[in-house]
């Protein structure tokens, strides 16, 4: 619940999204046809060919390892029949978003590159997860894992002259960093990164899950990826990717091992499949190729 005093600065950095975090006008579009199930899903194919970077990385991802297929995937049509629309959207917005990613975040003490290690690893491993516990769509909860510090990147940009209070308060030692958040600023970096979704619109499953990240119990019962995203973050913080002054500093819900259908014990086993997947060459090879100045 965003803070009454601080709903202001709130609304003033939502107000703000627009023009902070732009998507691809051809991902906008890509959004908005697999929403609507009228729309003609071959509009995808035509919308993304105008882009041809984004052709050559939403293929580099199709080609990747950890899909397996033995032919190269050559054009988006052949991507589409052998992954499905869905897929293709996802990873339209997985390249679409990188950008944003790479820079560094001051406030947090993520040095260039921080962030988007860890929420790619967090997204490798949400996948993971939700492989193992039988989510209908994984790369849907990838996607998830992908965004779900987003908020982090609109607090750098806006708010970081509050930030400092931000880490006063967390540096006695007596709280968390996101109460700290929460005592400053009035909200959490999920509240406002959900925000970031909902002007994209994507799905509310993925809004709730970067809303409710590292308090997966209150989003609703029904919505299992929060707790995959929950529990690939723990994981990737233990693993010590991308920490900043926050890292390690998040509690663990236990209930979400149940809640999976999984032991606590797999957590080692999932570290070695994060770690695998991370040093996948074709995935690092997807993104190195990106413009460095962005
Ligand atoms: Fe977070
Ligand atoms: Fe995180």
């Amino acid at each position: 619940m965003v803070d009454e005093n601080n709903q202001e600065l709130f609304n003033k950095l939502v107000a703000g999204l627009k023009d902070l975090m732009p998507l691809p006008t051809t991902v906008t579009a890509i959004i908005k046809l697999t929403k609507d199930p009228n729309s003609d899903l071959k509009e995808i194919v035509y919308n993304l060919e105008k882009d041809q970077a984004m052709v050559s990385r939403v293929l580099k991802l199709a080609n990747s390892s950890y899909y397996g297929f033995s032919r190269q995937i050559k054009t988006i049509s052949h991507a589409v029949v052998c992954l499905g629309y869905n897929t293709i959207k996802n990873m339209a917005l997985t390249v679409s978003t990188y950008p944003m990613f790479k820079k560094g975040i001051v406030s947090y003490a993520l040095e260039k590159g921080a962030i988007f290690k860890h929420s790619y690893a967090v997204a490798v491993g949400a996948r993971i997860i939700a492989n193992k516990a039988g989510h209908p769509n994984p790369e849907e909860v990838y996607v998830m894992g992908l965004l779900h510090d987003v908020g982090k990147l609109v607090l750098d940009e806006q708010a970081k002259d509050k930030f400092i209070n931000v880490i006063r308060l967390f540096s006695k030692g007596s709280i968390t960093f996101l109460e700290a958040e929460e005592q400053v600023l009035g909200f959490n970096h999920g509240e406002i990164g959900s925000k970031v979704a909902e002007k994209w619109n994507l799905s509310d499953e993925i809004v709730e899950t970067i809303r409710f990240h590292h308090h997966p119990s209150d989003a609703s019962p029904n919505n299992k990826s929060v707790h995959m995203v929950h529990l690939s973050d723990v994981i990737v913080e233990m693993m010590g990717i991308g920490l900043g002054y926050d890292g390690l500093s998040y509690e663990l819900n236990e209930a979400s091992f149940e809640i999976l259908g999984l032991k606590n014990s797999c957590m080692e086993e999932l570290m070695v499949k994060i770690m695998d997947e991370m040093q996948d060459e074709a995935n690092g090879a997807i993104f190195s190729d990106e413009d460095s100045s962005k």
